[in-house]
């Protein structure tokens, strides 16, 4: 049967991009988009507050819905200045998210996790899948107990909930908004329209990174694959890349030679060197065949490509 899907967030940075990528796969008409923003083109659209349980149960009802894809949150750097609404968004109405599921026998839900729920005591490369999540910042802490309850709604109830750490997403489609690792996109517009990028981390702090049509490609590859194959039920840890400010700096500089950098890193230094550097993703690869299409060298290539023809 088709699915009828809701993104909530889908007017954020991977909403946009996913709700295109699954209306491409599915049909228009079959995947509602909602936020509490809106943007032009972005038809079915609603206007959703996540913490308005009455609309999304309405809504819910009214599209016959059958699967949800979560994305609405507050991200790591944005979480710390309201750890209270943070908890409440990325939390609390996710709980509701997985009850809803759970009361009208929802088909599967999407809980998109992070490399945030990682900490100081977690292997700091190849971070194997389970490992000691003592997150440093709100956001890292609910989506590590989000995590839980997708287990356990799972394990008790038998909701069919699927979920990814994702690490910092790159695309030229949409830009972030209060992450830590969005300077990964900033640098390439920057690149582009100013010539110089400031840099907000120290040029040495390496993150995990991918590319939007790798993260893309991972979120549809774990929704769609077969249930009995899945050993998991919290983030599955999925890999692409692993690069520092100055890598990506000097990547850039190969296509753009007098580009500049200067850094000035801020509270979002210390965000960045609680995560982990490199991640394993071989449960990823052994139970939904996940594999990255690309590198950084791809990736400077086909977002420059992309962003030169809007910068025109
Ligand atoms: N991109 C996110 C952030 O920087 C990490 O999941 O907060």
């Amino acid at each position: 049967m088709t699915p009828k899907i809701l993104i909530t967030g889908a007017n954020g940075q991977i909403g946009q991009v996913l709700t295109k990528a699954l209306r491409t796969k599915y049909g228009q008409e079959q995947v509602l988009a909602t936020d509490v923003n809106s943007i032009e083109n972005n038809e079915p659209f609603e206007f959703l507050d996540i913490m308005d349980t009455t609309k999304l149960h309405e809504i819910i009802d009214r599209h016959g819905i059958t699967q949800i894809y979560h994305l609405a949150a507050l991200l790591s750097a944005s979480g710390e200045k309201n750890p209270l609404k943070t908890w409440d968004i990325n939390l609390n109405a996710f709980l509701t998210i997985l009850e809803t599921a759970r009361e009208k026998k929802l088909d599967k839900i999407f809980f998109p996790s992070t490399i945030a729920v990682f900490g100081k005591t977690t292997p700091r490369t190849d971070t194997p899948q389970d490992v000691p999540l003592v997150p440093s910042t709100v956001y890292g802490m609910s989506k590590a107990t989000g995590e839980l309850w997708c287990q356990y709604y799972h394990d008790r109830y038998g909701v069919d909930v699927r979920s990814l750490r994702y690490p910092g997403i790159i695309g030229w489609q949409s830009l972030p908004g209060g992450g830590t690792t969005d300077y990964a996109v900033e640098i390439y517009h920057e690149a582009l329209k100013s010539g110089n990028f400031e840099c907000f981390l120290n040029k040495d702090t390496r993150l995990p990174m991918m590319y939007m049509d790798d993260a893309i490609k991972a979120t549809i590859q774990l929704m769609e694959a077969d249930s009995d194959r899945l050993s998991i039920r919290y983030g599955y840890n999925i890999s692409a890349m692993s690069f520092s400010p100055e890598d990506i700096y000097l990547e850039i500089k190969k296509h753009i030679p007098d580009f500049t950098i200067s850094y000035k890193p801020d509270y979002r230094e210390a965000i960045a060197r609680s995560w982990t550097e490199s991640i394993d993703s071989s449960l990823a690869q052994k139970d939904w065949d996940w594999k990255p299409d690309y590198d950084l060298t791809s990736m400077t290539t086909d977002m420059l490509d992309h962003l030169q023809n809007m910068y025109k």
